[in-house]
């Protein structure tokens, strides 16, 4: 058994101010929650929501980090930063990263193998742009972001990674792949992930899917037998939605 995890990804929103506010109503929320949950806010209150959040069910996550640990780095964050204000998990591969700011499946893999080697756990988020998905070329694009987010790192390691499935096209746009469509590429990603690592590690691999989640679909998607949980952005501004789409079990009984 896989179980859920579901993570919010707040990207560039909130002062510290607000950030804690939100962070400080999730903790009561969510604090019988049985999903794995994590909140990744902005760098300048990971800090403050850190204080919020330690001790509780809920983990602190960043959005990025630097591929080296330490130096002439203007404007970057080190992963040995993070870890000093309590992150346990970082995203790395956004899709936002990789198109807005250039980044590549082998800079993203130095990050990967860099984040593992101070225990910090991965998010590695993969998809392909909708030009890839009208080319047919869904799955080699998946399978090779897979392929090299991965490369190099060792099988023992290899259960502190979460992949998230976030087709491009999906993400803040409002449309979401279909809860088929997203199980036929979460179940490449699970053979891909065998095929590297063995039957055993592509069966306990989390893959989360990311990409316009709501309350009103996140129980659809779960429902599939290869989607393991969600990377949500907009929807995880509000402690509403965020905690609709946490308890999306509870949230879909109540709304018959
Ligand atoms: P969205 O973002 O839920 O706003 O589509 C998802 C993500 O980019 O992680």
């Amino acid at each position: 058994m896989r179980g859920y995890y579901i993570a919010g990804n707040w990207k560039m929103h909130k002062t510290v101010g607000e950030a804690v506010d939100l962070a400080g109503e999730l903790v009561k929320r969510l604090a019988r929650s049985g999903h794995r949950v994590m909140i990744a806010p902005p760098f300048t209150s990971l800090q403050a929501v850190g204080e919020k959040v330690r001790g509780t069910n809920i983990l602190l996550g960043a959005q990025n980090m630097a591929s080296a640990e330490l130096g002439a780095h203007t404007g970057q964050i080190s992963c040995l930063m993070l870890k000093d204000v309590g992150v346990s998990v970082v995203i790395l591969g956004h899709s936002e990263c990789r198109l807005l700011d250039g980044e590549t499946n082998a800079l993203i893999n130095a990050k990967v193998k860099l984040a593992l080697l101070h225990g910090l756990e991965v998010i590695l988020c993969v998809g392909e742009t909708l030009a890839e998905r009208e080319a047919g070329l869904v799955e080699k694009i998946v399978v090779e972001q897979v392929e090299e987010g991965l490369r190099g790192v060792a099988p023992d390691r290899v259960g502190t990674v979460t992949i998230a499935y976030e087709p491009v096209w999906a993400i803040g746009t409002g449309k979401n792949a279909t809860p088929q469509d997203a199980e036929a590429v979460h179940a490449v990603i699970r053979s891909t992930v065998a095929r590297l690592y063995g039957a055993k590690a592509g069966e306990e691999m989390l893959i989360q899917y990311g990409g316009s989640v709501k309350p009103d679909n996140a129980a659809g998607l779960m429902a599939m037998k290869n989607i393991d949980g969600a990377l949500v952005g907009g929807a995880a501004l509000s402690a509403d939605s965020f905690c609709a789409i946490v308890e999306f079990d509870a949230y879909q009984r109540a709304a018959g």
